[in-house]
């Protein structure tokens, strides 16, 4: 997507260095975060600097490529596979390609050609989701009516994916057909990914937006005031169950309950064939601190966190929740609108 007119994927991988947009200083600074080795890709996913189911898939099979190249040993790469997988235990897409370009390692029976081999089969996947994410956009565009009020939550635009987003990709398509929509922006505690993130995506497309506290949704949707919801997701399970950012639960719930429509927008690679239902997604649990104190950036530029909380206190972090299939309108995916329970049509061959 383009940033001051200049087009940027949110991950991209040059000369043995993954580059990254270094998310957490959005939207108060644009900069390029660079990782030279296959524990700084580790790193920069355990710590954020690169966030969103897509964008850290496409990093892990990056990191998996720099690991090949730093050491073709069998014991090195999967030493490395071991370590990028234990960043973040939530997200499918990360597990998804860290295991592809662990096969196309394997796989490669010319041993001086595996590095690559394996940077090669990283691109193709950060390539593919570039090209779902932008095929859901065009599926997802047909859901929005001109002038729609879209409702989203947390940031599954183009900074969680390579490139386009899930839950925005339609409305950056709906707005490029002439339709004029307009996003209800979650700020989504506690990162506030849709204050940082979604918002600034949104400005940068010229597409009209304002931020909510995240318990304001149902106010909004029992006034009539939100048309559709669109989320993302990190993982998916065979039965239809969708872990999303927490808080999605209740969304969803407020759209069941007041009879509009709540889609979850996901590239295939999301899919998680091997998972039954949600109760089995492992759910991460982060820091206390992301939830006692603030950051952001104060009148003299400088970004910075702050205290909310007395002293002493403690605090529970989920990063995310399941929402029941039974909540879900449908699954928007490059393969078509599902409905939750039509997963099955989409089997890989394989399973
Ligand atoms: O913790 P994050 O920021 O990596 O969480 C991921 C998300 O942004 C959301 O859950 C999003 O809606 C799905 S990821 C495309």
């Amino acid at each position: 997507m383009l940033v001051n007119g200049k087009h940027y994927r949110t991950v991209w991988m040059e000369k043995g260095i993954v580059k990254l947009i270094n998310q957490p200083l959005l939207p108060h600074k644009f900069e390029i975060y660079e990782c030279r080795n296959h524990t700084d890709t580790a790193k920069a996913i355990s710590t954020m600097v690169v966030r969103g189911a897509g964008a850290i898939g496409s990093a892990g099979g990056f990191g998996m490529a720099q690991a090949v190249l730093e050491s073709a040993s069998d014991k090195y790469v999967e030493k490395a596979r071991e370590r990028l997988k234990n960043t973040r235990p939530t997200a499918q897409n990360l597990f998804y390609s860290i295991d592809r370009v662990y096969s196309a390692f394997l796989n490669e029976a010319n041993k001086s050609n595996v590095g690559i081999r394996a940077f090669e089969e990283a691109n193709t996947i950060a390539d593919e989701d570039a090209a779902a994410c932008r095929k859901i956009a065009e599926i997802g565009s047909s859901l929005i009516e001109h002038k729609a009020r879209i409702l989203t939550h947390c940031n599954a635009g183009w900074l969680a994916f390579t490139d386009w987003g899930s839950a925005l990709s339609p409305v950056f398509y709906a707005k490029r057909e002439g339709k004029d929509p307009f996003v209800w922006v979650d700020e989504t505690r506690p990162r506030l990914q849709g204050a940082r993130l979604t918002a600034w995506e949104l400005k940068e497309e010229n597409i009209r937006y304002a931020i909510i506290a995240d318990n304001a949704a149902g106010y909004f949707i029992s006034r009539g005031e939100v048309d559709l919801i669109i989320v993302g997701s990190d993982r998916i399970a065979r039965n239809g169950d969708v872990a999303n950012k927490i808080g999605t639960y209740e969304k969803a719930v407020l759209a069941y309950e007041n009879g509009i429509p709540f889609y979850v927008s996901a590239p295939t690679a999301t899919i998680d064939w091997t998972c039954n239902e949600g109760r089995d997604i492992p759910i991460e649990e982060r820091s206390e601190e992301e939830v006692l104190y603030v950051r952001g950036r104060d009148n003299s530029g400088k970004i910075s966190a702050v205290q909310i909380a007395p002293n002493g206190s403690t605090a529970c972090n989920p990063a995310f929740d399941v929402t029941p299939a039974k909540y879900i309108t449908g699954i928007i995916t490059e393969r078509g609108l599902l409905k939750p329970e039509e997963l099955g049509r989409i089997l890989p061959d394989k399973i």
